[in-house]
């Protein structure tokens, strides 16, 4: 096996995100534009090549792996990659492999995935209102991606629920979502809107909900007990005493985490990203398609991982300075 990818700041990466696709059915108006130019298909990886890399973060020590997109569940034969990727968890080398989706094709998918090894899913819903989530998605359908979570139940899945934080909507419901977790037994994570894509002047500054308020109405209702158990990404958790429930919160702006990162994200086009919050990539897939072997590519992946920044600059106070141009989607968050 190949040493573990340690970066310039002692981090040392044990946490891949895999966009699939740049497509998705929904278009959040956090994420996408409304009109989005696709890639053309010789520009994404092939599910080989994907299967390539992967396998070779592997091999140099990642032990979770998360699907993403666009939505992972758009990309054609994708559970023929997921079952590559679930070897890996039959050899031990791999101990999560997991996703993160919009929820819309979890009714087609939910069995296949638990068949190849996946325990859990993340699955990304703000609101129960059938009218705010139309306008929050903007082609979504509420009812399908509620089906979708309880096939995943039924498949014997767990679900945690991702929901980012919105002045006024997330406000409005937060207490409606909460009860709805805590009935349907899945976890709840809240998310800080992240100023990404190409958003105008205006910022997402007015959509800016900070986690920090949330927390403060949560601590007005329930009792919070902070845990010290993490599930590997960015989320801190507490347990609500009164329900027992678990809340995370992922707090890019109001408290920085970066200290502590242990990812990189790889898009479909085989871009490395090294940071969410930062603009730069390297090209695995230039280095894959000249033909390198497994050595040469090693050594493009320890090449990359010496370029990752110390951490973010998002910043909404700073204007366009303080976001990155390409959307969330590009990397699958
Ligand atoms: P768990 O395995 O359940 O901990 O999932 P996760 O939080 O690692 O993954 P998920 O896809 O659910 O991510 C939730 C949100 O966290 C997404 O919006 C991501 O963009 C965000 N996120 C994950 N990692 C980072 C990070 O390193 N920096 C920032 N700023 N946001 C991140
Ligand atoms: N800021 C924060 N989270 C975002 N997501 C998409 N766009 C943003 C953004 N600008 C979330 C999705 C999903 C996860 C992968 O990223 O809701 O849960
Ligand atoms: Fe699609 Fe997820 Fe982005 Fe929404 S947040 S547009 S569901 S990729």
């Amino acid at each position: 096996d190949a040493p573990p990818l340690v970066d310039p700041f002692g981090r040392t990466i044990r946490y891949l995100r895999v966009s699939v696709t740049d497509r998705c059915d929904f278009r959040c108006v956090y994420c996408m534009a409304e009109e989005m130019t696709f890639l053309p298909k010789r520009e994404v990886l092939s599910l080989e090549e994907l299967e390539r890399l992967c396998s070779a973060f592997v091999r140099h020590g990642v032990e979770k792996l998360r699907i993403t997109g666009g939505e992972p569940l758009v990309r054609r034969g994708v559970m023929t990659f997921f079952e590559a990727m679930g070897r890996h968890l039959g050899t031990g080398a791999l101990r999560e492999l997991t996703l993160t989706t919009n929820g819309s094709q979890l009714s087609r998918f939910a069995g296949d995935l638990a068949r190849v090894g996946v325990r859990r899913v993340n699955v990304s819903l703000d609101t129960l209102d059938p009218a705010r989530f139309r306008r929050l998605t903007r082609r979504g359908d509420l009812g399908q991606v509620l089906d979708g979570i309880a096939a995943a139940r039924a498949a014997g899945l767990r679900v945690k629920i991702n929901a980012v934080a919105l002045k006024g909507d997330t406000e409005e419901e937060m207490f409606d979502l909460l009860a709805w977790c805590a009935r349907e037994g899945h976890d709840l994570t809240f998310i800080e809107v992240m100023p990404m894509g190409d958003i105008g002047n205006e910022m997402r500054l007015d959509q800016f909900w900070s986690l920090r308020d949330l927390r403060a109405r949560l601590a007005g209702r329930f009792t919070l007990t902070d845990l010290t158990e993490r599930t590997g990404g960015p989320a801190r958790y507490v347990r609500l005493e009164e329900t027992g429930q678990k809340v995370g919160f992922i707090t890019p702006l109001s408290h920085n985490f970066c200290e502590s990162c242990n990812r990189v994200r790889l898009t479909c086009t085989g871009q490395l990203h090294t940071c969410l919050g930062q603009e730069g990539a390297s090209d695995l897939r230039g280095v894959l398609r000249e033909g390198a072997d497994d050595a040469a590519l090693d050594e493009a992946i320890r090449a990359a991982i010496r370029l990752k920044p110390k951490g973010h600059d998002f910043d909404y106070s700073r204007g366009v300075g303080g976001r990155v141009s390409r959307h969330m989607s590009h990397t699958g968050g």
